[in-house]
Parts: C-alpha cells; sequence; structure tokens
C-alpha cells in the first residue's frame, strides 16, 4: 500500500490526481508546516520585517542554526526602523557566529535603504526587493511570495531536487536554470503563494531529503516519476566530472656533496613560486625527456640513470606520471636560478606533496643500489 498519509488526505481533498500539484502540496502542509520562529501562523498575516530578516539569515546557514538569532534581533529591533536606528557595529556584532558577515552590513544598509526610501515598509515586487542590498533572485523571490503572495517561485537547491524527482529531469540542475524556474513558475497557485513557496521548503527539507527520502509521506509521490522509478536518489542528476587527462615529464635529481639541485617555480601558474625538483616540462602524450630539460645534459651527460618505477600525483585537473633520473656530481656547480639544498635538511624546506614524492622516490632508488 505504497500511498498512505498526506497522498491520501490529498485525494480525499479533492484535488486532481495528476494535474493539482498545488493542491496536494498545501493540502499537506496545512497539517505538516514546520513551526519556525519567522513563519506566520495560519491566522496570522505575515511580517514582511521577520521574512525579509530570517531569508536573509537563512541564506547558508541552517533553520536550526538562526532561530535564535532571528529571536535575538527581532527582540532587540522589533522593527526594521529600529533595525536601521541601530549602531552597524552592534549589528555585526550580535550576527557574530552566523559568518558571512557582508550579509550582516548588506542586512543593515538594506534595513536604512527601506526606513529613508521607502517609509519603513518593504517593496512589494521581486524587482524593487532586488535593488536592495543582500538581496539576489532567489531572496527577492522567497520575500515577494512569503510576505505579499506574489504568485513567484522561489527556486533553491531543495527545489530544484523537488521538481528534478518529481519530473525525472535528466539534465543537472545547474545546467537547466531556466528550465527548473520554469517549471517551478508553472506549478505556483494564484492564491496561497507564500504558502506555496514555505510548502515546497518544507517538503524538501523534511520529506523529499537528499539522501533516504520518505516517499510513503509525499503528497506528491503518486505522479512522481523518480518514485515510480524506484530511485528518487538517483536525482538530481550530478554533474559528470570531467575526466583527468595524464600529463608526463622527467624529473632530474642531481646531487653533488650531499646536496641536490633544486630551483623555485615561476611565481604564475601550478604550484607557483614553490620549490621543485628541475624537470622537463609536463605535456600529455609522450614525455620531452631531456630534450625539454637540455640543461640535465650539459650538467650529467651520460652520468643520468633511470630510477625503476616512477612518482604519480593526482592535480585537480590532471594526472602526473613521472620518471625520476639520478646523477651524482663531484662538486656543486653555479647554476644560473639553482639552488643546491641539503639533502638532510629537505624535510625543513616548503616542498609540495609532489615534489616530496621524487625525493623520497630518489632517495630510495639510491638505498636501492
Ligand atoms: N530556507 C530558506 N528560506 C526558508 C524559510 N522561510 N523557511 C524555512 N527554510 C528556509
Amino acid at each position: 500500500m505504497p500511498f498512505t498519509g498526506a497522498a491520501q488526505q490529498g485525494r480525499e481533498a479533492g484535488c486532481g490526481k495528476n494535474s493539482d500539484f498545488a493542491g496536494r502540496l498545501l493540502g499537506w502542509y496545512d497539517r505538516h508546516r514546520r513551526r519556525l520562529p519567522w513563519r506566520a501562523e495560519p491566522d496570522e498575516a505575515p511580517n514582511p520585517y521577520h521574512v525579509w530578516l530570517s531569508e536573509i539569515m537563512l541564506q547558508q546557514t541552517t533553520v536550526v542554526t538562526v532561530g535564535p538569532y532571528f529571536r535575538d534581533f527581532i527582540a532587540r529591533w522589533p522593527t526594521v526602523a529600529a533595525l536601521a536606528a541601530a549602531d552597524r557595529d552592534d549589528v555585526l556584532a550580535r550576527w557574530a557566529g552566523l559568518g558571512y558577515y557582508a550579509r550582516a552590513r548588506n542586512l543593515h544598509a538594506a534595513a536604512r535603504i527601506v526606513a529613508a526610501d521607502h517609509g519603513g515598509r518593504f517593496p512589494r515586487d521581486v524587482a524593487a526587493l532586488q535593488e536592495l542590498p543582500g538581496i539576489g533572485p532567489y531572496t527577492a523571490a522567497a520575500i515577494a511570495a512569503i510576505a505579499f503572495d506574489a504568485p513567484v517561485a522561489a527556486v533553491d537547491g531543495n527545489v530544484e531536487r523537488v521538481l528534478a524527482r518529481h519530473r525525472a529531469l535528466e539534465t543537472p540542475p545547474a545546467r537547466a536554470k531556466a528550465e527548473f524556474r520554469r517549471i517551478a513558475q508553472s506549478l505556483v497557485p494564484d492564491k496561497r503563494a507564500g504558502d506555496f513557496a514555505q510548502a515546497m521548503m518544507d517538503l524538501g527539507a523534511t520529506v523529499c531529503t537528499p539522501r533516504g527520502p520518505n516517499c510513503r509521506s509525499c503528497p506528491v509521490a503518486e505522479d512522481c516519476r523518480a518514485y515510480a522509478e524506484g530511485a528518487p536518489e538517483s536525482y538530481p542528476r550530478k554533474e559528470k566530472k570531467a575526466e583527468r587527462p595524464t600529463r608526463y615529464g622527467t624529473a632530474y635529481w642531481l646531487e653533488a656533496d650531499g646536496k641536490v639541485l633544486l630551483r623555485r617555480r615561476p611565481d604564475n601558474g601550478l604550484l607557483g613560486g614553490m620549490l621543485e625538483v628541475p624537470s622537463s616540462p609536463w605535456t600529455e602524450g609522450a614525455d620531452g625527456g631531456a630534450d625539454g630539460f637540455p640543461l640535465a645534459g650539459e650538467l650529467a651527460g651520460d652520468e643520468w640513470r633511470a630510477t625503476d618505477g616512477g612518482v604519480s600525483h593526482v592535480f585537480t585537473h590532471f594526472r602526473l606520471e613521472l620518471q625520476v633520473m639520478t646523477a651524482r656530481l663531484s662538486a656543486c656547480q653555479d647554476i644560473a636560478d639553482g639552488i643546491w639544498a641539503p639533502i638532510g635538511e629537505l624535510d625543513e624546506l616548503a616542498l609540495p606533496s609532489v615534489m616530496r614524492k621524487i625525493v623520497r622516490h630518489a632517495l630510495a632508488s639510491f638505498d636501492a643500489d
């Protein structure tokens, strides 16, 4: 008996089976809505100041963390005019712990604008809300819907997940923002748009969760394609990770007088400004070998010996396979840009991990000789 509880309730409430997504969701919300400190009770009008303050606090922060901060702010500054009149440093101090301080600076700046330019009343439409500091498209839509019942969809990651599953959307949300917004907007009811926005949030947070969704309690499971496929968690589809190409090169470990030749990498680029064991350029396809590092021949000619095996290292954008050649000179030579570093003190130098691997590999190959 897969459809129980809310789904059944929705049908009994007379909602159309496959079409009335909003009706079923709102029926469920009326029974299961979360009570949150900033949320108006069913018989109350929403307070735009509370809605705005909570939406700013909830950017990048969880509902549980925000609760005490929200209560503290509205106790201390009960209106937007009071917040506008507050000392900015006090606002920043009360924000401490919520992080991302630009949000607190924008909050205070927006409060001043609302107080000074809008007579202490928040603008009602999405475009005007977005003019205020700290309010982007999502936050503007959430405020317009929740505070003023504007029929707009507020699409965040939770809502994207609900939609991706309900429609079994194959494109990862990041590549189909406009499509997700269009679908979300098509579901917004003419009435109770604010409750609809909050119902989508609650559904994403409590039922259609990233892992282990509770489809049996879901009011829209009945026509959820991901549920029908039996794999709701496999949506939203993830961006395929780009294949990492492999680059090849040869590192030259040159010893003299208990020292090894290092050089400093150019400031710009990968491992910029860090010390390295000199090597040929790291290229895809074949390794340029000594051709890519002519100094090798000048320094030690036929003395170079190939070590067994090599060094592998994974960078973000490529995998590196290095052959390691070793040679010993009878004395250190002056080499432009070269640094002769005592081998016994290499641990104290700031060598990047790939270079430490080369050091270990070269020293082990001498031990094996
Ligand atoms: N996340 C973003 N806005 C929210 C809200 N108003 N209620 C619960 N969670 C949210």
